[in-house]
């Protein structure tokens, strides 16, 4: 029995994916668009989200910075306007600062933070009365395994998804006996400008292209948490039940920090 109501058929699912001009959001818009969805694209960037629409009749460009909840709420009437109701808010905006214990910078945290936490919950505000008066819909976040537990490196970044983890079992909990979907995405490593940036070896990295499939795969089988690639995430799982000593002491030796 699947956790989430189903999406309408692909040729009828009108998504709004924010964070669409590159990687994970950029592939999902283009594989929705190639299954055949009505799909609107978000990000700061205009030219890079008409060059993923691709010139696409079913392709609606709102450009906006997701952090301002004035851009967003003007961005959410425009394509109510258009297409009356919508099926899926997917987020897939974010990003990345490496930071470690000694580096703890408060004006860097907060400003990965607004990006990676507040920038969601205010979307998710904004969309979610109107979700609620039209009785169906779903909103799709995307986390990170790397919000399962605390990891070097990932200071605040672990932080801003595990906040986004418990953010949407508390959403689904409240959500889903009123008839709204929601998607909590955690993809492992995934091969995008993100990504590009880190350093070290990045176990189990699979292309964006792969995680859209996988996201596609999880929106339309109605499963609450769609984490990928299954080899990488699996083990996270496991670890994320150990004992606190054995969890530390793996994680040391794993990354050697
Ligand atoms: N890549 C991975 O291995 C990985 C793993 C786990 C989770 N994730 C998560 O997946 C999501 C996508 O990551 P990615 O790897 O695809 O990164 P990416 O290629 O850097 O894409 C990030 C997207 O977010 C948009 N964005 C950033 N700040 C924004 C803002 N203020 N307003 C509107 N859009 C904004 C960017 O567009 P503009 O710059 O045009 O605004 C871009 O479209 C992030 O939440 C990331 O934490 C990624």
């Amino acid at each position: 029995m699947p956790l989430n109501p189903p999406l309408p058929p692909w040729e009828e699912c009108r998504v709004w994916v924010i964070g669409a001009s590159t990687g994970i959001g950029a592939a999902t818009a283009r594989a929705l668009l190639a299954a055949g969805a009505h799909v609107a694209l978000s990000s700061r960037n205009a030219e890079l989200l008409r060059r993923v629409a691709s010139g696409s009749d079913r392709a609606l460009i709102e450009p906006l910075d997701y952090t301002d909840s004035a851009q967003v709420a003007a961005a959410w009437e425009r394509l109510r306007s258009v297409w009356t109701s919508v099926d899926l808010v997917l987020i897939a905006a974010g990003t990345h600062t490496e930071m470690r214990a000694w580096e703890l910078d408060e004006a860097r945290a907060m400003a990965l933070l607004r990006t990676n936490f507040h920038g969601v919950i205010g979307t998710v505000a904004t969309v979610l009365p109107a979700l609620l008066a039209q009785g169906h819909g779903a909103i799709g976040i995307l986390s990170s395994v790397a919000g399962y537990r605390g990891l070097p490196r990932a200071l605040i970044y672990g932080a801003s998804k595990a906040a986004l983890i418990n953010f949407c079992e508390a959403l689904y909990l409240d959500l889903n006996p009123k008839g709204i979907g929601v998607y909590l995405v955690n993809p492992g490593f995934v091969k995008t400008p993100l990504t590009d940036r880190n350093e070290f070896r990045m176990p189990h990295l699979i292309s964006a292209e792969q995680a859209a499939v996988e996201i596609l795969a999880g929106l339309r089988s109605g499963v609450f948490e769609i984490h990928f690639p299954r080899a990488f995430t699996c083990q996270l799982k496991l670890l994320r039940i150990l004992p606190y000593r054995w969890y530390f002491a793996l994680i040391r030796r794993f990354t050697g920090l």
